[in-house]
């Protein structure tokens, strides 16, 4: 009802605004990590395994994907991340020492279930779920779980859900690493830090809506635009274009910035919209000779570049300066732009922003 919404037009821009709050109960009993914040059972898990499968579907399969540059650098443990519905119906080669991450918002979505019961017949035993429902089948179903505490999320198109498990994810790593001996205590206690700091520095973000209402109402007329990002933000431009897709009915698609020049280079004309996440990491120079290629064939940059970076605003280069680069965590403040966007665009087209055509909140049936 109107009530619930208080000053929001829609539920997906209450949920977006909601991410402080969500992020904050997540941390609220997490001081150290350790196994045991994953269940009673984490020690024994975590003790005996030696690499990672992820499997999941939609917006939870990009938060999966985000964890691997995570998992990988921070732990050294490899990861391998599926689609739920191609992995259950492919011969892959099965390894009992494997942890089996479930992500799932609602903990129903049949092929995320049907992708676990997968592994668990191949031998595969180690399992953990990062899911938002406590009495969801993939809870039940799991050794291990992470209760993100998002709250009940009703836009179809998720956004509170994907930052919770982001966090749940980035706990899993610090956790990983820690029972590898790979996370010194001075480290740790400032990932926790910065984890805590996250709401506040997402309120930041969140204040930066009026300046992304203005380029919504500039990608009204379009019917495609292109997303780029590098390394751990490359799932965030996947998400961004997801995002737009879903709920304004914009033709989107993400690629990583490097790959441009493989094939999306050919689609640029003055009529696209390129959606750039730019953090100031060690990969921005990189990203700065894309943009270059894309400018060259006129392409429209929208840039989301943190402080203190040097992109500057000029013809055909729209620049939204974003906090200061918040290291490891960038792609839980780099997405809510993302989410800002893909809503006013909606908004400003005049679609059905909370219940998109075709489009379900939780996938039950195959
Ligand atoms: C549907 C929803 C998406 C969600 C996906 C996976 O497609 O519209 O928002 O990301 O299902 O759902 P789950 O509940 O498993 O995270």
């Amino acid at each position: 009802t109107a009530a619930d919404l208080g000053p929001y037009r829609h539920y997906m821009q209450k949920e977006i605004f909601e991410q402080p709050r969500a992020i904050g109960d997540t941390l609220l009993d997490v001081e150290t990590v350790g196994p045991e914040l994953f269940g009673a059972e984490g020690a024994d898990v975590f003790g005996d395994i030696d690499s990672v499968l992820i499997l999941a579907c939609g917006t939870s399969y990009y938060a999966g994907l985000t964890s691997k540059y995570w998992i990988e650098a921070i732990a050294q443990v490899p990861v391998a991340v599926e689609i739920a519905s191609e992995y259950r119906y492919r011969t892959s080669v099965p390894n009992p020492r494997t942890l089996v991450v479930t992500i799932s918002q609602s903990g129903e979505t049949a092929d995320t279930l049907a992708a676990l019961k997968h592994a668990q017949k191949q031998g595969m035993k180690q399992t953990l779920t990062i899911c938002n429902v406590a009495t969801s089948a993939m809870v039940r179903e799991c050794k291990l779980a992470f209760l993100t505490r998002a709250g009940v999320e009703i836009g179809v198109a998720s956004t509170k859900a994907f930052t919770t498990q982001l966090v749940g994810l980035f706990l899993l790593a610090m956790t990983l690493a820690k029972t590898k001996g790979r996370l010194p205590e001075e480290q740790e206690a400032d990932l926790i830090r910065s984890l805590r700091h996250l709401p506040v520095a997402i309120q930041a973000v969140l204040a930066l809506e009026p300046q992304i209402i203005s380029w919504a109402e500039e990608f009204v007329r379009k019917e495609d635009a292109l997303f780029l990002g590098r390394g751990m933000h490359y799932p965030i431009a996947l998400e961004g274009a997801l995002k737009l897709k879903e709920i304004s009915y914009i033709h989107a698609e993400a690629y990583p910035a490097g790959e441009l020049k493989h094939g999306p280079l050919a689609l640029v004309t003055d009529q696209m919209p390129v959606i750039t996440v730019a953090p100031q990491d060690a990969l921005l120079k990189k990203l700065q000779s894309n943009m270059q290629e894309v400018r060259a064939r006129g392409g429209q940059l929208y840039v989301f570049a943190d402080a203190g970076s040097n992109i500057r605003s000029e013809p055909g280069v729209h620049v939204i300066r974003m906090p200061e680069h918040y290291g490891w965590l960038s792609p839980i403040l780099h997405v809510v732009p993302m989410q800002l966007l893909a809503y006013h665009t909606a908004c400003a087209r005049g679609t059905d922003v909370d219940k998109p055509r075709n489009l379900a909140k939780s996938v039950t049936v195959e």
